[in-house]
């Protein structure tokens, strides 16, 4: 790391200097972080290394702040973005809905988890009977153990639904799920920084980035109540795709947009027959 310790400059200012040379957007506060986090000055400059390379910052010092709440990061584990928290307010929003009307609390299943952050944040927020999350990561498995056992939730390994106790089926209140959703052409053109230190299968979506939607929706009838609720990410360019493998998949579909968050979800539930 090219360290230009002059002793005349306050380390706050060198540090920007450096972060900002190496193309941080948000140079100082990353490093307001960075100093207030590391142990010392050995720690401090091989975090600088690690982000002047490109690494996330959130693996770097271990955490993300969402929906409130700091969620544990560990390397190649997703780093859960801000647009991510309209899925945790639109789940808080039904959740809170059915318990108005008299309903008991139920079983929540977060899928394709990384983190568990979107769970943990529900589950912080309304209370559930059992929540259950799943991914196909190993390191992900064992970074949402870790944020789960806060909200005793239970985390499971492998392919999407395969991976959930098989006494769900039918069960689930609702499934919240940021699914990989980029079309593959478009990986290319992502900031180096998800490319990188982001695992391709916590991003690629396919050749139009719905094919995980695809699976996902498909399959939710028979694992929701007869009243449960799908909440899945998307975005916006992508919503009216999203939306319309709900209608193959014989539920009605709601979309939903935050300015704010810049983020897009789309609200299924099972229609009436
Ligand atoms: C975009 S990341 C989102 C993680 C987390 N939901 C969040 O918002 O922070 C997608 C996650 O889906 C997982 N994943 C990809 N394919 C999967 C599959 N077939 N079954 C289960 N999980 C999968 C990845 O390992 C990754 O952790």
């Amino acid at each position: 790391m090219p360290r230009p310790a002059s002793p005349a400059r306050p380390l706050f200012a060198e540090v920007v200097d450096l972060l900002r040379a190496s193309g941080c957007v948000f140079a100082e506060e990353e490093a307001q972080l960075l100093l207030s986090e590391a142990a010392g000055s050995e720690e401090l400059a091989a975090w600088i290394d690690r982000r002047v390379s490109g690494e996330p910052l959130e693996c770097i010092v271990g955490w993300a702040g969402f929906s409130g709440l700091r969620i544990a990061i560990d390397p190649g584990v997703f780093v859960p973005r801000r647009r991510t928290e309209l899925v945790v307010s639109e789940a808080v929003a039904l959740l809170r809905e059915d318990l108005a009307v008299g309903g008991r609390p139920g079983i929540v299943v977060d899928l394709c988890c990384g983190s568990g952050a979107v769970g943990v944040a529900v589950a912080s927020q309304v209370p559930v009977r059992e929540l259950h999350a799943a991914d196909i990561d190993s390191a992900a498995v064992q970074c949402a153990r870790r944020n789960l056992a806060a909200v005793a939730g239970q985390v499971h390994q492998g392919d999407l639904y395969a991976a959930l106790p098989s006494r769900l089926r039918g069960q689930v209140q609702l499934i919240v799920v940021n699914a990989p959703y980029v079309p593959t052409d478009v990986l290319p053109t992502m900031p180096l920084e998800a490319r990188i230190h982001e695992p391709r299968s916590s991003l690629d979506g396919g050749p139009d980035g719905l094919d995980l939607h695809r699976r996902i929706i498909g399959d939710a009838p028979t694992w929701l109540d007869l009243t449960g609720r799908l909440v899945i990410e998307t975005s916006e360019r992508q919503a009216a795709g999203t939306a319309a493998i709900m209608g193959a998949a014989g539920l009605s579909a709601q979309i939903v947009y935050s300015e704010e968050l810049d983020g897009t979800v789309v609200v299924g539930a099972p229609r009436l027959k």
